[in-house]
């Protein structure tokens, strides 16, 4: 569901300079980009070309060099300290390729993690977390530890716990990495029929073929963007 001209993010002239000692890298030079309300879109690109500091500066884990990232039309440069963590738990959803599930909590409460911090009441806590696990497939797991699932489910998990705080805007980095290429079109289609609500989700993929289920696609190459396909 893209609603058009609601742009959720935008990047204007993104700069990311690294800086080691007397090295400076520059991995973004200039990323101008936008990308609509409920738009499944994906950043593709050798590896090195910027994908993930793109990712990670939307996602306001890491300072900006030079431009602005407007989320909702806000620009982060302007948020500051509580303000910021506040914002990133309640708008933001993190997916990554490692899951980075906690692993001496059982799925239920790794799904829960957000909601804690959101300060939830326990049984509303739970009732969410569960809903959106069986929603994901996973409601007879709610009890099991991360490593008795199988990559594929571990992700779901993951997703749940993204999702749980009702985001705006789910990040996704190489979220099917790690899996097959069947459990990948399973948790990438996920994915796609979370915007189907109104969420955004930007995930970073060198996967072909679930790029076919985006509707846009940001080509990036040393730091800037080589290409940029709006599809279906
Ligand atoms: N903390 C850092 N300090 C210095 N250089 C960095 C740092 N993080 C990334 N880089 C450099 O910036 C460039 C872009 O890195 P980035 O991680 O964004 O690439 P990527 O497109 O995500 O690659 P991959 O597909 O391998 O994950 C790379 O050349 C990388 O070496
Ligand atoms: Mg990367």
């Amino acid at each position: 569901m893209v609603l058009k001209n609601e742009v959720v993010v935008k990047t204007e002239n993104l700069w990311k300079i690294y800086k080691s000692g007397q090295l400076e890298y520059p991995a973004l030079r200039g990323v101008s980009i936008e990308i609509l309300r409920g738009e499944f879109a994906a950043i593709v690109g050798p590896s090195g070309s910027g994908k993930t500091t793109l990712l990670n500066l939307i996602g306001t884990l890491d300072s900006i060099t030079r431009g602005e990232v407007y989320l909702n039309g806000t620009p982060v440069s302007k948020m500051k300290g509580n303000q910021l963590a506040n914002f990133r738990n309640k708008t933001l959803g993190f997916v990554f390729q490692t899951y980075n599930l906690v692993p001496y909590l059982n799925v239920l409460e790794n799904v829960e993690l957000p909601l804690i911090a959101s300060n939830i009441p326990r049984s509303k806590r739970h009732e969410k977390a569960r809903k959106i696990l069986e929603q994901l497939g996973l409601g007879e797991k709610l009890n099991k530890m991360p490593n008795e699932l199988s990559g594929g489910e571990q992700q779901r998990v993951a997703i749940a716990r993204a999702l749980v705080n009702d985001p705006s805007l789910i990040l996704a980095d190489e979220p099917t990495g790690n899996l097959d290429s069947k459990t990948a079109q399973v948790v990438a289609s996920i994915l796609k029929n979370v915007c189907y609500s109104g969420v955004t989700v930007i995930m970073v993929t060198h996967n072909l073929e679930i790029t076919k289920l985006c509707n846009r696609i940001i080509y990036l190459r040393d730091g800037v963007v080589e290409k940029e396909v709006v599809q279906n």
